[in-house]
């Protein structure tokens, strides 16, 4: 199976009317998008997806903010996609993201940066799976 990566556009990137831009972009370098949807995530989805962070002190903030408005999910595919979408994404705190990255040039705020993407291939394996079915996923086809 190719390498996979999990790209959620978050509640202010759907709010703010980024979600073309950054399907321009991706898809202007090149990448495969092998699903995509959008919707309300739930609490419970919320909590699973960010399972990790349970306890942290912004848990609660990040929790209410992500099922505070449409997202728009994605999965991603081909060689090194978990990185190259890392960089495309650039740090998670906006204030140290460099310009040409998503967050670099659209972010502000470390909560509301415009988009979450998988840090590693076992986390985008996990976090797919949270938001697609099998069938949803048009792994290796043209387009
Ligand atoms: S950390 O610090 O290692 O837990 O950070 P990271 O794994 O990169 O992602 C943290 C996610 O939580 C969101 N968030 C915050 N992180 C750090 N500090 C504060 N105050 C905070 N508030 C929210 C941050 O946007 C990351 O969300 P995702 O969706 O993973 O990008």
């Amino acid at each position: 199976m190719p390498e996979q990566t999990f790209l959620m556009i978050k509640p202010d990137g759907v709010k703010r009317k980024l979600v073309g831009d950054i399907l321009i972009r991706l898809e202007k370098k090149g990448l495969k998008i092998a699903a995509m949807k959008m919707l309300q995530i739930t609490k419970e989805l919320a909590e699973l997806h960010y399972n990790e962070h349970r306890g942290k002190e912004f848990y609660e903030e990040l929790i209410e903010f992500i099922t505070s408005g449409p997202v728009v999910a994605i999965v991603l595919e081909g060689e090194g996609i978990v990185k190259i979408i890392r960089n495309f994404a650039g740090k998670t705190n906006p204030k140290e993201a460099d310009c040409g990255t998503i967050r670099g040039d659209y972010a502000f705020d470390i909560t509301q940066n415009v988009i979450h993407t998988s840090d590693s291939i076992s986390s985008a394996q996990r976090e797919i799976i949270n938001f697609f079915k099998k069938s949803e996923i048009l792994s290796n086809t043209e387009g």
